[in-house]
């Protein structure tokens, strides 16, 4: 049977990756750039559910927010990620239609356990709206099969962690691994779960950091 997906920030980096491994997975891949859809901007969001109502694989990413302390974070600031992280996604799950026994999928952040000073609006607007995705998974999603999952990555060799890393050279000699995680390991992990038909994965929040994670649970 054939299925459709829905991938969001899908121009670049992790998006780029599951739209490319879902695809060689033989699903039927929209991947959408800032230029089909800006998250920061409910006018553009509303207009782009319009545009794609129904989905049988949704991939909710969009680029991250500036690294700024609490202290250097305008009223402006939590105003755009608001939109962009948080409400922006929540439009288009009201407005963008997840067949039954499909699959949603969250590019999150490890920040959302692990909080850094530095991506203080990441943590925040992340970790709400895995609250939301959380309760959707357990009541909605839950009665029509549709398999929710969080994928809170840790340093991956896009260019977002070259805008977040001076040294990128410097940087991954100390993490566990000594590298940076690759996009095609999430790419390929999402078209697996979704290609073998893992469905009781749901609700889950998958650290995909190389171990970076100090917590146990
Ligand atoms: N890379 C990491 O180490 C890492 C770690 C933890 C969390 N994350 C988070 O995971 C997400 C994806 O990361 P990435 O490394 O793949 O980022 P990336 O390489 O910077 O790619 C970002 C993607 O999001 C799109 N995008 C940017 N702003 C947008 C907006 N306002 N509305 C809609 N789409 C927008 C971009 O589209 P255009 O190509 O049109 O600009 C691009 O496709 C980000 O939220 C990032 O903060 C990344």
């Amino acid at each position: 049977m054939s299925m459709d997906a829905l991938v969001m920030g899908g121009s670049r980096g992790i998006g780029r990756a599951i739209a490319g491994a879902l695809s060689d997975a033989g699903i039927n891949v929209y991947a959408a750039s800032r230029r089909d859809v800006d998250t920061s901007d409910l006018d553009s969001t509303r207009e782009f559910a319009k545009a794609h109502p129904g989905t049988d694989v949704l991939v909710l990413n969009t680029g991250g927010p500036p690294p700024k302390t609490f202290a250097d974070t305008t009223e402006q600031d939590w105003l755009k990620y608001h939109n962009q992280l948080f409400l922006g996604f929540c439009t288009v799950l009201r407005n963008v239609r997840v067949n039954d026994g499909g699959y949603i999928f969250l590019i999150s952040s490890s920040v959302i356990k692990e909080p850094d000073p530095r991506l203080v609006i990441s943590a925040a607007y992340r970790a709400a709206f895995s609250e939301v995705l959380r309760v959707q998974s357990r009541t909605e999603y839950a009665e029509r099969d549709i398999t929710c999952v969080t994928i809170a990555p840790g340093p991956i060799n896009t260019d977002r962690t070259r805008e977040l890393v001076d040294d990128v050279e410097e940087f991954q000699k100390q993490l566990p691994m000594g590298r940076l995680g690759e996009p095609r390991e999430i790419g390929e992990f999402v078209a697996g779960i979704v290609s073998r038909r893992i469905k009781y994965l749901s609700g889950a929040v998958i650290n995909f950091d190389g171990a970076g994670s100090r917590h146990v649970f």
